[in-house]
């Protein structure tokens, strides 16, 4: 090596030591004669001193340099203890200069706290450089411990870490697909998987039992905060499972996870189910760091003048100490309301004297008045907010607010982590009309996944009943964030067919797409279930950070646009050609002329 020792692990135990380092130059600071620079490798920084003046004219910020030096006490006063080397300095005895550095498009130093000024394109552009910061080399750290303690423990109870292909027939998971033209047959595409679902369901009827994979899955969506065009899961199937055997899995490794940051996760994690989740915190990822439920009014308005109230569901959110927020501030509430799609949000103040006021406590009954407070346990000083409308969204919307309030009053704390798993979510949704239904289509999609499971006791009647059955899909939840989400599948080809007629998928369809699976179902496939953790997610969770663009070691903007690379990019004539990508299929005779086929299985 180019040294003998990593600039962050000297102590005062090498004082009298000479030493060869190796890095680049971090913060420098200039004293009329004496230089001194922050030596930063890959293991912290170390004090270098220089007395040459004719040297230290020559470095620059971020230059590659190698010291040969002696350990020395820093002086009195001059150590700084809030680094583990600030007791000591190296005394330069020979420099030399490894390779130089332009000037910097931002500035770059272990210790930078702060990147607010930094746009973030530019922070993605030169990632190899935001990535000379601490906190940010601390996090791939971090989420390389995570991936080791996974495999070190699933590895031990037994699991096989399998690479499933990614040039596959598309697996249709609710997202567009990315794909991938197929040079040597024109006009056939590859799709990227968005997960690994039908080859993990696969290693089950292979008989595997125990598999997992930290897999890479890549789907074609409108990127957020916490969407990423291509994205990491942790995989695991295994067969003979029950949902509370999978969910005690999950419990385990993420009580490992969690441990890495000292924090320990109380297990086995609560449960809660959908309609309680939905019900008390209007979401199916509630933030249960903080309690404060919905309330359901709609009983108590059943005989309201209030129009607004008139609805299949009224509820409210109580927003503690809320009363003295200014005019202004409750119609800001509003327009905030209906940016999230809302016809508003109806609220009442409950002054300092028990007395209702504000605009709506006016067009509600004498009575509804009187017993609001105790309705909905406000007191005096409170806000009490209102959704009204179909239960679903009027709950979402109540549930969104729950959150707003807690973010207002500065109640959730990075530092604090609550989990729930969310059970018996409903089997299917719907995303269609009566109108769809009547041309033959069908209204209804997977809550999950097409291959997600009926509840057993509900196997012989879900497709009479698609729009109460249950499922035995269960979600992940930490903190307001869908860390996981996964299910007991389907193995019976037969129930496999009726999921997809409910989903208006026909048998031929099923053929087409399915086959495989269909057919893998009736070689003795075994009862099996499994989940995916969102991987991303959860090192931004213990990183605290707020995108997962920084746990990603080179990720994406919001664009699916990589300024670094910049990709992705226009391909040459002689690209198109090969790969063929203006292939146009010969006009085919009107018998055999393509089928009409529905999108995807699933069709979020
Ligand atoms: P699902 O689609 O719920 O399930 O994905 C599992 C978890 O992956 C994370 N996730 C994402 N993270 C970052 N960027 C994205 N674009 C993104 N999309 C999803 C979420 C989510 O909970 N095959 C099933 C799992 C199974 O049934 O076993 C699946 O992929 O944290
Ligand atoms: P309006 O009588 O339409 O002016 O509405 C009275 C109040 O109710 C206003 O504060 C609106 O923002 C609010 N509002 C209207 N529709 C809803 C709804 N579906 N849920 C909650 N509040 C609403």
């Amino acid at each position: 090596m180019l040294k003998t020792h990593e600039a962050g692990s000297l102590r005062k135990s090498d004082i009298g030591k000479k030493v060869v380092l190796a890095g680049w130059i971090d913060r420098r600071r200039d004293h009329g004669g004496v230089a001194f620079f922050d030596l930063r490798d890959s293991s912290g920084i170390a004090q270098i001193v220089i007395h040459d003046e004719e040297t230290v004219h020559k470095l620059r910020p971020e230059f590659v340099v190698r010291v040969e030096g002696i350990v020395e006490l820093r002086p009195d006063g001059n150590e700084n203890l809030a680094i583990p080397t600030g007791e000591i300095e190296i005394n330069v005895e020979h420099i030399e200069i490894l390779n130089t550095a332009d000037v910097l498009p931002f500035q770059v130093a272990w210790g930078l706290e702060s990147k607010e000024e930094i746009s973030d394109k530019l922070r993605v552009e030169y990632r190899y450089l935001d990535l000379r910061t601490r906190r940010e080399a601390d996090i791939l750290r971090l989420r390389s411990r995570v991936n080791a303690v996974t495999r070190e423990y699933l590895n031990s109870i037994g699991f096989t870490e399998v690479e499933t292909p990614t040039l596959i027939r598309s697996t249709p998971e609710g997202a567009r697909d990315f794909l991938v033209p197929a040079r040597l047959s024109p006009g056939s595409w590859y799709a990227l998987p968005q997960s690994p679902q039908l080859y993990k369901q696969l290693l089950m009827v292979a008989g595997l039992e125990k598999y997992y994979q930290i897999a890479r899955c890549y789907r074609d969506e409108d990127f957020r905060a916490d969407r990423q065009p291509e994205f990491t899961q942790l995989d695991v199937e295994l067969s003979f499972a029950e949902e509370s055997d999978v969910m005690e899995l999950g419990d385990e490794v993420l009580k490992r996870i969690w441990a890495l940051i000292g924090h320990e996760i109380k297990t086995p994690i609560d449960k809660i189910t959908y309609e309680d989740a939905m019900n008390f915190y209007g979401s199916d990822k509630p933030d249960l760091r903080f309690e404060n439920r919905l309330v359901d009014l709609t009983d108590y308005f059943k005989a309201t003048p209030f129009r607004v109230f008139q609805a299949p569901y009224v509820g409210a959110i109580v927003m503690k100490g809320g009363a003295n927020q200014p005019r202004r501030q409750f119609d800001a509430w509003q327009e905030w309301a209906r940016e999230r799609g809302a016809k508003g949000l109806a609220y009442v103040i409950v002054s300092e004297n028990g007395e209702l006021t504000g605009p709506v406590a006016k067009n509600i009954s004498e009575t509804e008045r009187n017993g609001l407070k105790e309705a909905t346990s406000a007191e005096n000083g409170d806000a009490i907010f209102f959704g009204a409308g179909e239960r679903e969204s009027a709950q979402t919307l109540l549930g969104m607010t729950r959150v707003e309030i807690a973010r207002r009053q500065g109640i959730l704390d990075d530092n604090e982590y609550a989990f729930v798993w969310v059970t018996d979510f409903p089997l299917f949704k719907e995303v269609g009309t009566d109108d769809d239904v009547a041309v033959g289509n069908s209204k209804w999609t997977a809550v999950h996944h097409a291959f997600t499971a009926p509840k057993q006791n509900e196997m012989a009647t879900f497709d009479q009943n698609p729009a109460t059955a249950l499922s035995a899909g269960y979600d992940i939840v930490c903190n307001g964030n869908e860390i996981g989400g996964g299910s007991i599948r389907i193995h019976d080809g037969e129930v496999q067919k009726r999921v997809f007629k409910v989903m208006g998928i026909a048998d031929e369809e099923a053929d087409e797409k399915f086959g495989f699976l269909l057919k893998a179902f009736k070689f003795g496939a075994p009862p099996h279930g499994g989940v995916a953790m969102g991987w991303d997610r959860i090192v931004a969770l213990l990183a605290k950070t707020q995108s997962i663009r920084d746990v990603i070691a080179f990720p994406k903007l919001g664009s699916g646009f990589d300024p670094m690379t910049k990709a992705p990019a226009p391909i040459t004539i002689q690209q198109r050609r090969e790969a063929g990508v203006d292939y146009k299929p010969k006009p085919a005779a009107k018998s055999d002329a393509p089928k009409q086929q529905s999108e995807s299985a699933t069709k979020e």
